[in-house]
Parts: structure tokens; sequence; C-alpha cells
């Protein structure tokens, strides 16, 4: 077997995503292995998630630090004590200093629920409501010194229907969630993610999208 990519996951709630991760690396579709989990939040759901799959915690409480740069200084060190070369956030609730992304170049990723460049910060389920958006979904990017604003590497599209509520599009959107991220981590463990400024080069496997969404559907 290939060596596994060494990931250390950020997660402060539920850790859905985390879950999606351990068992994609479970079932071995994803040549990952969670080094460490990290929170900051000592009720995270995601904690129970890491423990029962027997990966190793850490809570890193920001509330013990009076400087954001001390708390980022203090998760950097654990990440790289787990030798992790992969930094991956799934619901981290802080935004990171510079320090932390010289930390990892080009190595940070996160996951964000709406389709950016649209509806980057949070609530964002919401504002695509409020806006009247017809498509929404999810956006997994590199992270740089802005919210929200790393280039893209992988997006998942979902319609927004006539009944939703923020919490219904929530859940239609986290389902494919749980299917990019995965997908996007096993896409840099093999090598495949190109970084150039805001374009990022994938190679391909064969498989390309083509095909367009309309909403309303056209029935014919
Ligand atoms: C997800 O919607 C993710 O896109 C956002 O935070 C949420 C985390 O959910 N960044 P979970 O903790 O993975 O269930």
């Amino acid at each position: 077997m290939s060596k596994l990519l060494r990931i250390g996951v950020l997660a402060s709630g539920g850790g859905t995503n985390l879950q999606a991760i351990i068992d994609r690396c479970m079932d071995g579709s994803l040549a990952a292995e969670i080094a460490v989990v990290i929170t900051n939040n000592p009720g995270a759901g995601a904690l129970d998630r890491a423990r029962s799959a027997g990966v190793p915690t850490l809570c890193i409480n920001h509330r013990d630090f009076s400087q954001r740069h001390e708390f980022d200084g203090a998760v950097v060190k654990a990440l790289q004590d787990a030798g992790v070369e992969l930094v991956v956030l799934a619901g981290f609730m802080r935004i990171i200093t510079q320090t932390f992304i010289d930390a990892f170049p080009e190595r940070i990723i996160n996951i964000h629920p709406a389709l950016l460049p649209a509806f980057p910060g949070l609530h964002v389920q919401q504002q695509a409501l409020d806006y009247g958006a017809r498509f929404s979904g999810c956006t997994v990017h590199l992270v740089d010194g802005g919210v929200d604003t790393g280039p893209i590497i992988m997006q998942a599209v979902v319609p927004i229907l006539a009944d939703d509520d923020a919490d219904t599009l929530a859940a239609r959107i986290l389902e494919q969630e749980h299917r990019i991220y995965p997908r996007a981590i096993q896409l840099i463990a093999e090598g495949r993610v190109h970084i150039n400024g805001r374009q990022v080069k994938i190679d391909p496997d064969g498989v390309v999208e083509t095909t367009a969404l309309v909403n309303p559907a056209i029935a014919d």
C-alpha cells in the first residue's frame, strides 16, 4: 500500500464532515490517516466521533489564550508534533492568522456551505434563501488570509426548492459536503491538485462534468 497522507482535522461542532472523512479512511477510498483531531470547543461532538474511531484528539481552548496568534501557535505546534501534512478545517469556527497559514503553505483546506464566491461568512444558507438564489451548494477551497476567499478546489451544486428553510437547505448541502470533502482530500493525496494563483488545476481521470443544471427544471 502506498504511503497515507497524514491529515489533521480541526473542528468546533458536531463533526459530520469529520465522520465522512473517518468513514472514507476506513473503507479505503481515502488514502489518508487522521493524525490528530483538534478542537477549540471542549463540548464538540467531533471529539466523540474521533474517540469512537480511535483517532487521537486534542482540545485547545481559545479562551485559555489572550491573543489570537498565541492560540494559533499552540495549534500549529500540535499539528507539527503530529507530523501533519495537510490541515483540514471541518466546521472550525475560528479565523486563523497568517502565522498559521505560513506554517502550512497551500496545505490548509476548508469546506464552506455555499457556492463561493457567493455567500461567504456565516448563516449562508439563510443568505442564499434571502437573496432568492435558485442554486446553492458547497465549496472546498484552500485557506488564504481572507474569509472564504482562497482558490477553489471542488464544488457541488444543489437546487433551492420552493419550501426550503435554512435547515432543509443545510441538510441538502451537507449531504454533498460529505461526498466532496473526502474526495478533494483524496485528489490532494494523489498529488493531482496544482495551485497556480487563483487557478487550481486538477489532473483529469477521464470523467468530465458537462451537465448544465436548470432550476426550475425544463420539463421537455
Ligand atoms: C459545515 O456546514 C461546513 O460546511 C461548515 O461548518 C459545518 C460543519 O458541520 N464549515 P460538521 O461539524 O462537519 O457537521
